[in-house]
């Protein structure tokens, strides 16, 4: 609910539109252009949901629940989460804080918005949790609002991943925390061939089949995994980018990982 957010949440600027980022690191080999990943998104969104579970064989639920259970106590808000896509995550947070918590998922895409809202008036979350259309890299919020800053399978996909980061460190208050969840490859070897056969080969296929779509964004998927640092690497960057208390933790054997630090 709009009127329940601290008066300052959108004094930083109320223009929610999306600009070109500004790289800090050189071009990365995948396409990660705004508008690309925006419009690959559209395409996909009325079927996102579907094959997340699918193709997840559901576990996606459980990581997202575990991702809120995570939040620190006593979870008072207000949150906010990135690269919200369909709201899984932001749901999941409002269940956390006992369906009495002002949550806010922010994505570039409206299609994939549009679907959020959707979702949250079916769970009667529709007075708790606002969507806004904008830019991981360029936070429409003040300086120090949300109590948790959180991103699921989402910072992989922003053409500037630290500069997105160092937005969800700014926006997050002394003392939030700021999450991370996203895949891994599992590092025992041979649940992890077994994982890379079915994550390279199979899952591509069977994403295609269902979302047909211009960008093989079930390709894009293992690709763009593969490409982005996992596991202490990544670690590194959230200190990098101002956290401290960096912990990770591995999930179903490795195939995902929260990371979860807090801003000092
Ligand atoms: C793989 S989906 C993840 C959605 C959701 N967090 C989940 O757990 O299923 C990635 C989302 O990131 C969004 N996205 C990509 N780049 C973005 C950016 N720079 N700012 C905001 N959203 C972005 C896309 O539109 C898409 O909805």
């Amino acid at each position: 609910m709009v009127s329940q957010l601290p008066a300052d949440i959108n004094n930083r600027s109320a223009d929610t539109t999306i600009r070109e980022p500004v790289r800090s690191e050189p071009s990365a080999p995948l396409d990660k252009s705004a508008d690309r990943i925006r419009a690959m998104f559209a395409e996909i969104a009325p079927r996102y949901d579907f094959l997340n579970h699918l193709l997840s064989a559901g576990l996606d639920i459980a990581w997202r629940r575990r991702t809120a259970q995570r939040a620190p106590r006593p979870l008072v808000g207000p949150i906010l989460d990135v690269c919200t896509g369909t709201g899984d995550l932001a749901l999941a947070y409002w269940k956390a804080g006992s369906r009495r918590v002002v949550v806010i998922g922010l994505d570039a895409c409206e299609p994939m918005l549009r679907l959020a809202q959707r979702k949250a008036r079916r769970h009667g979350a529709a007075d708790w949790i606002e969507w806004v259309l904008g830019d991981t890299q360029q936070l429409p919020f003040a300086t120090g609002t949300f109590q948790v800053v959180s991103v699921a399978f989402g910072i992989r996909n922003v053409s500037d991943p630290l500069q997105g980061l160092s937005e969800m460190v700014r926006v997050c208050t002394r003392g939030g925390q700021v999450a991370v969840l996203e895949f891994a490859f599992p590092k025992n070897r041979i649940f992890g061939r077994l994982f890379r056969w079915y994550f390279n080969r199979v899952l591509p296929r069977i994403g295609q089949f269902f979302a047909r779509n211009r960008f093989e964004a079930y390709r894009y998927l293992p690709e763009s995994v593969g490409l982005f640092e996992q596991g202490t690497a990544f670690a590194r960057r959230l200190e990098e980018v101002g956290l401290g208390q960096v912990e990770m933790l591995p999930m179903t054997g490795g195939i995902a990982t929260l990371y979860l630090g807090r801003k000092p």
